[in-house]
């Protein structure tokens, strides 16, 4: 039978990776506490409706890269590709749409893209996304980008550029649109196959296109003078706030992002050491979203960081940033067998007291007991053989001076937790 592979795209997290995950989680949460975040938790299973209705049609996530199924009642479903639209689903749902305020609301969670898998690109990949809802304020937008360029600092990581820009309002898009498309419209047969397309779809998108033909195309391209007086003045106050925040950012007149729902903001943040999938997170504006999606007009903003780009970046910052790995701080080894159900009541004892602590359970040679508590580089090897009970002693051995005593019965403990603290 042919060996069970995961997917390609997915992959499996042992646990030196898990304790680097979960540092960078518990890390991240505590920062989002401090700007006043909460947690929400939204289904890995969505209606695909949740995901047309919100980044549209055109869409590249809609078009090529969701993961549809239909259930036993010929529901269309998709997995989640992205975590906003299924906040702001259970947003509405919840019907905070209509309480007024503000709401901070944090995710961290898989996602699910359909894309040829590649270094920095998966099926199955990760993302911590903040949404703020009820307010249009380009100190928002400013909090958000120093929130995030926050995490980035207390990850330890330097060298990413953050890079913003405006698309302007709704009102403003009709023009935007139909200007880059008669600029855009002599250099078609220039375009790529791609862009053509998106030229009658989705112009905007052409802005993103990595081919030179392309990019040469678009050249010069600079929304600021065609978006509306009040949107060029958000973005003003917003790069000044930037800049008494001392958050650092470039201007680039050609970020568009990729989803639909953006309005106004858009910003992303690129890490060199990630090559061609150089964006370490990206997110903007959408303040027309809530309403698109059924809800009353909120107005909103968010971004998300990709967490598998953040830990590579990081790797290439922070060589040998995961410390040894742990299994338990006690062993608990037995000289026969049949001692182990009393080591079993001697480890519960250990971990009673809040210490990690495992007993051997097995029919093994001392030596090999030793060994495994090397490889879970536990600091104690206690042993309470016959030998030891005749005596009324538990043996104590500290694994990284290999010395050995012997401790009697009641004041080992005592000596246990001194041990581990020297
Ligand atoms: P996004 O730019 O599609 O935005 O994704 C955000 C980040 O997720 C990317 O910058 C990247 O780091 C990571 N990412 C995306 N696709 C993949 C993939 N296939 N493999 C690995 N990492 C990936 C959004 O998803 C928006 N919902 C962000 C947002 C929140 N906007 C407003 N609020």
């Amino acid at each position: 039978m042919a060996a069970l592979k995961a997917l390609g795209g997915t992959s499996d997290t042992f646990p030196e990776e898990a304790s680097r995950w979960q540092r960078l989680e518990a890390s991240a949460r505590e920062i989002l506490a401090l700007y006043g975040y909460q947690e929400v938790r939204t289904p890995l299973l969505e209606e695909a409706a949740v995901f047309t209705q919100s980044l549209g049609q055109s869409d590249e996530i809609v078009t090529k890269q969701m993961y549809l199924l239909k259930d036993r009642g010929g529901r269309e479903l998709a997995l989640r590709p992205e975590g906003t639209a299924p906040v702001v689903r259970a947003f509405v749902e919840r019907g905070l749409d209509k309480t007024g305020g503000l709401t901070r609301l944090y995710y961290l969670g898989p996602m699910f893209r359909a894309e040829r898998p590649q270094a920095g690109r998966k099926r199955q990949f990760h993302q911590l996304g903040v949404e703020v809802f009820g307010t249009a304020s380009p100190y928002q937008d400013a909090e958000v980008l120093l929130l995030l360029t926050r995490l980035l600092c207390e990850w330890r990581m330097k060298d990413w550029t953050l890079k913003i820009n405006s698309i302007g309002c709704q009102g403003d898009r009709a023009r935007i649109l139909s200007d880059l498309k008669s600029r855009l419209t002599p250099h078609r047969q220039k375009l790529c196959r791609d862009c053509q397309v998106r030229l009658e779809k989705n112009p905007l998108r052409i802005l993103d296109c990595k081919k030179a033909d392309c990019q040469k195309a678009t050249d010069g391209v600079d929304f600021s003078k065609a978006v509306c007086e009040a949107c060029a003045a958000q973005f003003i106050q917003l790069t000044e706030s930037l800049s008494l925040l001392q958050v650092k950012f470039v201007r680039d007149p050609h970020l568009v992002r990729g989803l639909d729902y953006y309005t106004r903001t858009t910003f992303e943040v690129e890490h060199p050491a990630l090559g061609v999938q150089n964006a370490i997170g990206g997110g903007g504006r959408y303040d027309d979203l809530v309403a698109r999606m059924g809800g009353q007009p909120v107005p909103a903003i968010g971004f998300a960081l990709g967490l598998e780009r953040v830990l590579m970046a990081q790797e290439k910052e922070v060589p040998n940033d995961s410390p040894d790995l742990m299994g338990a701080k006690v062993f608990v080894a037995t000289v026969d067998f049949n001692d182990v159900p009393l080591a079993m009541v001697l480890a519960e004892g250990v971990r009673r007291h809040g210490i990690s602590c495992v007993a051997n359970l097995d029919d093994r040679p001392l030596k090999r007991q030793l060994e495994q508590a090397q490889k879970w580089r536990c600091q104690v090897v206690a042993i309470q053989g016959e030998s030891e009970r005749l005596k009324g002693v538990v043996a104590l051995k500290q694994m990284a001076s290999r010395t050995q005593i012997e401790v009697p019965e009641g004041h080992w403990f005592s000596k246990l937790q001194e041990l581990l603290k020297s």
